[in-house]
């Protein structure tokens, strides 16, 4: 079996990361997510896979000065973004590098285990979710999430990659969209002895701007940046080309609106 794909960038793509996918994907779903878990004042966060940090910001805003944030990431770029964005009024964060499955953080240590599109990534799903559960309080909360569909964006970029650029690289782009489903999540989270476990589908509205720049900028932002930077300028300005006629149903003043899903975990320690 072919070794799952754990979504590392390298060279300046966390920067990139930050300024595209989070700003205009990962950013309106964090502050949904965020939002309905309703964390208080004081309260003590952990942000599995944190990437750029998108959650950890929006829960140290949440949790005030009085609580804590922890972000933990396997990639060293995505912590220096982090590190270097302005911090967040409200609770410290503390970086961390390193694995979701061998998490170097002591038992019972946080009220709220965030883990937002990072479960696909890694190596043990179940090794990760009794890590989580490990470091939360009895009773405390985890709350994930990992994509439902393809969604129409990403599929009109595999299918561009494809044709254009070429079948391993369109896989890999793809990778953060083949994730487990529901009863699948029910299963891992019960395993890892969650209990009140509970999945919700979760429909959003994506609003992406000028969609041939942007899907340029965004493949610069994820694992297959060196494969598209490395093909032909008249492949690339195809890729960009499928996207925006693939997606032209969904145009919306000079971008798209696309429909997106998410499976949405909540369970307790
Ligand atoms: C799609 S990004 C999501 C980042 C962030 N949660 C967000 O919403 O922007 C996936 C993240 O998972 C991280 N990752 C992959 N495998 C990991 C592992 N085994 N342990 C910790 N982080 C991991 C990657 O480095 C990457 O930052």
């Amino acid at each position: 079996m072919p070794e799952r794909e754990q979504w590392q960038l390298s060279g300046d793509a966390a920067e990139l990361y930050e300024r595209y996918p989070v700003r205009y994907i990962l950013g309106p779903w964090a502050q949904a997510l965020v939002a309905r878990t309703g964390l208080k004042h004081d309260e003590s966060v952990l942000d599995v896979a944190c990437g750029t940090g998108v959650i950890a910001r929006l829960a140290a805003e949440a949790v005030g000065p009085t609580g804590g944030v922890t972000g933990l990431d396997l990639n060293a770029g995505m912590l220096a973004v982090a590190r270097s964005l302005p911090p967040p009024r409200g609770a410290p964060i503390t970086w961390i590098e390193g694995s979701a499955v061998a998490m170097n953080l002591a038992n019972a240590a946080f009220d709220v285990v965030f883990c937002q599109q990072g479960l696909q990534f890694f190596p043990d799903r179940l090794a990760a979710l009794c890590e989580m559960r490990r470091v939360l309080r009895p009773s405390g909360r985890a709350v994930l999430s990992v994509w439902r569909i393809m969604g129409v964006y990403h599929a009109a970029v595999m299918d561009a990659l494809r044709a254009h650029v070429g079948a391993e690289v369109a896989a890999r782009f793809s990778a953060s969209r083949v994730v487990p489903d529901a009863d699948e999540l029910d299963r891992l989270a019960v395993d890892a002895g969650f209990r009140d476990v509970a999945i919700e589908a979760c429909r959003m509205n994506t609003r992406l701007p000028a969609v041939d720049r942007f899907v340029l900028a965004h493949l610069a932002a994820t694992p297959v940046a060196g494969a598209v930077a490395a093909a032909s300028v008249d492949a690339r300005s195809a890729v960009a080309d499928h996207v925006r006629l693939a997606l032209r149903a969904y145009a919306d003043g000079d971008g798209v609106t696309v429909p997106d899903e998410s499976n949405v975990v909540t369970a307790l320690a």
